[in-house]
């Protein structure tokens, strides 16, 4: 069983779609057993507490120091024993002692197709609004395992969405998240679940 452990900031419509996809069953081996947000008003931790999941704030705000944060941080995940770390909507940077030590066991759900419209300063609507200004036609989503850059870890799934004429970044977003987002992310989950995904020479085999 896949103990997976998700961090939050904000709505949590990921989340949501993650204990949807377990509770159906179209993820399977999985077990949701924490959700963390650095926000303590964020609705996911709403949605951890009405499917009997732990929600755990713990936020940058409260420590003198990033460092100390970092130190407690990593302490309340290790508690939590998780065999994979979801970012889904996660807006603290991961310290660098997390990431070494659940190497490919950590993944993110960017909301654009990797590697364009993504790095630092590229997040949420912001996503959007670059795409509509560049005047792309294709958009979409992408899962990665984070690694010491941003947004530059092997990727697992990709799924392609069109862009419609009139769109705004917030009809954009929507699309998106509906059409690809909660979609690929219980996926690559699942396939986790079941060992189907291996990291070579830093890309993402999927076997079937
Ligand atoms: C999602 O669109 C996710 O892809 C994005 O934040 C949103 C969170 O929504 N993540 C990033 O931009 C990370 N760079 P949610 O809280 O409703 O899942």
């Amino acid at each position: 069983m896949l103990n997976v452990v998700v961090l939050v900031s904000g709505g949590g419509t990921n989340l949501q779609a993650i204990i949807d996809a377990v509770e159906s069953g179209a993820v399977t081996n999985t077990k949701v057993t924490g959700v963390i947000s650095n926000n303590k008003n964020a609705y996911a931790l709403e949605r951890a507490k009405n499917h009997g999941i732990q929600g755990i704030c713990i936020s940058p705000k409260e420590y003198a120091s990033r460092e100390e944060f970092n130190v407690k941080f990593l302490e309340t995940v290790d508690a939590l024993k998780p065999d994979l770390i979801v970012l889904a909507g996660f807006l603290v940077v991961i310290p660098p002692a997390m990431i070494e030590k659940y190497r490919n066991r950590i993944i993110n759900i960017h909301p654009s197709l990797i590697p364009s419209f993504c790095g630092t300063g590229f997040y949420g609507l912001k996503v959007h609004e670059a795409e509509l200004e560049r005047g792309v036609k294709v958009v979409g989503a992408t899962v990665h395992f984070v690694d010491e850059g941003t947004d530059t870890g092997p990727i697992i799934l990709q799924k392609a969405v069109e862009v419609q004429q009139g769109d705004t970044p917030e009809v954009l977003q929507r699309r998106v998240m509906e059409q690809a987002e909660w979609k690929i992310l219980p996926h690559a989950i699942d396939l986790i679940a079941n060992n189907k995904v291996k990291v070579e020479d830093g890309k993402v085999r999927i076997l079937e």
